[in-house]
Order: structure tokens, then C-alpha cells, then sequence
């Protein structure tokens, strides 16, 4: 027996997170009745499975890719109204994944796709404090003291503090600097809020680097690039998940 939001992430169809909540939404049966029950247990061998009436195909062998997410593009797979998503770059990919995470659709940058259950469910918990880096270009230059308070954790955005974040300026002009940040949560427009916070709304964002994987210099945007086992199984190794079999 497994579980259903296992299964599902294993077969690219969606993280486990977002598994979740097709099975809360009645989206997910198996032989045809739906299962609502988040930690239901089912046969994979003697069941079917079906995801809005298309059934699944069967989980396959974890996959890794680094994408270089375009601006313009929303990270998820159907957008009732009808924007431009990181689906049709997906689609190009021998195996189905998912992507871990999210990048608002103005921003740019490192995106790893994966089946990996496991990975991307540790890579996305805050527990983990996984570093996301990103540059941002703002309004105006921040001085020393505002970069402090990005850096103290006592920063409110959305109604919580925002976790202390490493901020260094790397290069600006009169009307704008270039800023370093270090995450390591990854809350909805968290960085964006963050330096509208200290009085330096994001003009352009990219994400430059995720957990060890920095994004390669020569990966054009919309481009993916599969990582080796060894290069997976040393990101696993950052959050605490033995090798992969094989
Ligand atoms: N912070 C943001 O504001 N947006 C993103 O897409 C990622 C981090």
C-alpha cells in the first residue's frame, strides 16, 4: 500500500503539497470513486488512479533538471486564464515533473523540476532553511542601515517577521542599486515584500542559486538541463536523503 500524495509527486503529476489538495478538492479517484482522505493509503497494483478523469500513468524513476524559468511565465501547470505557464517548456521533457516551488511570473531564474518527492518536499519546508539567492534590482540604493533590517528578522511582511536574510549591495547608480539576498524560506513575494519593506520596491528579480545548485551561466532562459545522479544525490545529501537506488 502507499500513499496517495506519494504516488502522485512520483509520477511528476504535482508536488505533494499541491497533491493534497486535488484529493481535498475531489480531483483524485481510484476506480473511479474519489478519495478525499489526505493520507489515504491505496494498491497501486491493482488499483487505478485518475486525476480529473485522465488516469495516471505509472510512477517513474526520480529526475532532476535545472530550468531556467523566462520572466512572462506563471509557475504552474493550467492558468484558468489562459497567461503563458512553465507548462509548455515542461511538456518538452521525456518525463513528467513538477516544478519545486514557485517564481512569481515577472521573475526569472532557477527553478529545479523533479518527480522527487522526497527532495522537493524537504527542499520546500522551512524547517530545512534551505538558502535561495536571488539579485534584485531596486528603487533608489539602500544604505547600510536599511540592508541591517533585512538582516535582523524583526522585518514584518505579510503579518509575520521575515526570517533574517543575508543582504549585500553589489553595484547600483543615482536611481537604483543591485541587491544580494539570501533566503532561506520562501514565503509568497517574500523578497519583493521584503525590500518594499525597507523602502526599495523590486524593479527586476532573478533567482540565482537554490539550495547548492547555482544557475549555470550558459543556460539560456526556458532551457533545462538534467542534473546527474551524483549532482541529485548531492542534494539530497543537503537535506538529509540517502542516494538514490541504482
Ligand atoms: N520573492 C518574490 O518576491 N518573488 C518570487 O518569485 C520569489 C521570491
Amino acid at each position: 500500500m502507499v500513499r496517495m500524495q506519494k504516488y502522485l509527486a512520483e509520477t511528476g503529476l504535482c508536488s505533494r503539497r499541491a497533491a493534497k489538495d486535488l484529493m481535498r478538492q475531489g480531483r483524485v479517484t481510484v476506480d473511479g470513486l474519489p478519495m478525499e482522505e489526505v493520507c489515504g493509503l491505496f494498491d497501486p497494483e491493482v488499483s487505478t488512479v485518475a486525476v480529473d478523469g485522465q488516469i495516471l500513468g505509472k510512477p517513474q524513476k526520480p529526475v532532476h533538471y535545472l530550468f531556467h524559468k523566462p520572466a512572462g511565465y506563471l509557475t504552474t501547470m493550467d492558468d484558468p486564464q489562459g497567461r503563458p505557464t512553465v507548462k509548455e517548456f515542461l511538456d518538452r521533457l521525456p518525463v513528467r515533473v513538477f516544478p519545486v516551488g514557485r517564481l512569481d511570473m515577472d521573475v526569472s531564474g532557477l527553478l529545479i523540476l523533479t518527480n522527487d518527492g522526497d527532495l522537493a518536499t524537504r527542499l520546500m519546508h522551512p524547517s530545512y532553511l534551505v538558502p535561495r539567492i536571488y539579485r534584485a534590482q531596486v528603487e533608489g540604493y539602500p544604505t547600510e542601515a536599511e540592508l541591517e533590517r533585512l538582516r535582523t528578522g524583526k522585518l514584518v511582511i505579510s503579518g509575520k517577521p521575515a526570517a533574517p536574510a543575508l543582504a549585500t549591495m553589489l553595484r547600483g547608480g543615482p536611481d537604483h542599486g543591485w541587491l544580494e539576498l539570501t533566503l532561506t524560506e520562501g514565503r509568497r513575494h517574500q523578497v519583493k515584500l521584503m525590500c518594499s519593506g525597507i523602502g526599495h520596491p523590486v524593479k527586476r528579480l532573478k533567482r540565482v542559486a537554490y539550495c547548492d545548485l547555482w544557475l549555470p551561466e550558459d543556460l539560456a532562459p526556458g532551457r533545462t538541463r538534467r542534473l546527474s545522479t551524483r549532482a541529485a544525490n548531492r542534494l539530497r545529501a543537503q537535506v538529509g536523503l540517502g542516494p538514490l537506488e541504482g
